[in-house]
C-alpha cells in the first residue's frame, strides 16, 4: 500500500512514520508513505494557504486551490486516483474496524491534514471520499490523526508485523480487550506474576488469558461487551462459559442480559 499525506508539516510526519516498526518496513518496501507540503502548491509569492472565512468569524480555512494542486500532484505521480481521506472533527470516528476496511480495501491512499479554522469545503466535494475523525475532540492539526489512522492500517499489512497473531490477539480485533501482559522478573517490587503464567501449561495460560480478556472487556468497557457475542455451542465453550458464570457473579448477570437482547 502507498500512503500519501498534504500536510504542513510534512518533515514532522515522515520523521515520525520513519521509525521503528513503520521505518522498517517502508525500508523492505511493504509500504510507502509520502508526505507533501501543501505550500509547495501556492501560486502566491508569501506562500500563503489559508485566508480569512467567507461570512465573518475569527480564524483562518485553508484555501482550496493549493489543496487541490497538490492532491492532483499525488494524482499524477501515482497514476491512479487514491481513495481520499480528510483528517476532520466532522468524521466518522476511526476505529479497528474502519482501519481493517482500508487496509483490505485499498492500494493507494491520500490523507489530508487540515489546519487552522479548517479548509475549504468546496475541495471536501470535490476531491474528498470520507472524513474521518480521531475521536470527539479537536486537534490544532490533522496530523496526529493522520498519523495514526496510517500507523493502525499500515501494521495490518502483509509483512509489516512478523505474523498475522501480533494483531489477532490484540485489543479490538475480535471485539475484546487484550489480557494484562507481564515480563521478567517474576516478583516485582513484592508484585508476583500470576501464577499460571509460570506454570509451563499452555491451555491453562490461554484459558486464563481469554478470561482476563473477557472480564477486563466487561468491566471496562461495558459497551463493547454488550455488543459482544461469545460463541458457546461447542461442549469446551459452553464448559468455559459456565466456569466463568461460576467463577464471576457479575459476569453471569451480563452475559445472560446478552443473550436476552
Ligand atoms: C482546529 S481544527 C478545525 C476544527 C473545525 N473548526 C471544527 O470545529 O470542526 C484544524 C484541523 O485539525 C484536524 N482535526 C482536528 N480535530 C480532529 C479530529 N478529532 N480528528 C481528525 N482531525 C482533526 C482537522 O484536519 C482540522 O481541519
Amino acid at each position: 500500500m502507498r500512503i500519501d499525506i498534504m500536510t504542513l508539516f510534512p518533515d514532522t510526519v515522515g520523521d515520525v512514520l520513519s521509525e521503528s516498526i513503520l521505518g522498517r518496513a517502508q525500508e523492505r518496501g511493504f509500504i510507502t508513505v509520502r508526505t507533501h507540503q501543501i505550500r509547495d502548491w501556492t501560486t502566491n509569492k508569501q506562500n500563503q494557504v489559508d485566508d480569512y472565512p467567507y461570512g465573518g468569524g475569527r480564524g483562518a480555512v485553508m484555501q482550496a486551490d493549493p489543496l487541490y494542486r497538490c492532491w492532483a500532484h499525488i494524482c499524477e505521480e501515482t497514476g491512479t486516483r487514491p481513495h481520499t481521506i480528510y483528517m476532520s472533527p466532522c468524521g466518522r470516528v476511526f476505529d479497528q474496524g474502519q482501519a481493517r476496511r482500508l487496509a483490505a480495501d485499498y492500494e493507494n491512499l491520500i490523507l489530508v491534514c487540515g489546519h487552522y479554522e479548517g479548509i475549504d469545503q468546496r475541495f471536501i466535494d470535490e476531491c474528498v471520499d470520507e472524513e474521518l475523525s480521531l475521536g470527539d475532540f479537536v486537534l490544532t492539526g490533522g496530523e496526529i490523526a493522520a498519523m495514526a489512522v496510517t500507523d493502525a492500517v499500515c501494521r495490518l499489512l502483509p509483512g509489516v508485523l512478523s505474523d498475522p497473531e501480533c494483531f489477532e490477539e490484540e485489543s479490538h480485533w475480535n471485539g475484546l480487550l487484550e489480557y494484562p501482559q507481564y515480563s521478567r522478573p517474576a516478583v516485582w517490587h513484592e508484585r508476583p506474576v500470576p501464577e499460571v503464567l509460570t506454570s509451563g501449561d499452555h491451555a491453562k495460560v490461554a484459558r486464563w488469558r481469554r478470561k482476563q480478556s473477557i472480564l477486563r472487556t466487561m468491566y471496562r468497557r461495558p459497551d463493547l461487551f454488550a455488543r459482544l457475542r461469545l460463541p458457546d455451542k461447542t461442549k469446551a465453550e459452553k464448559k468455559f462459559i459456565q466456569e466463568l458464570e461460576e467463577e464471576d457473579h457479575e459476569f453471569k448477570v451480563r452475559y445472560a442480559e446478552n443473550l436476552g437482547r
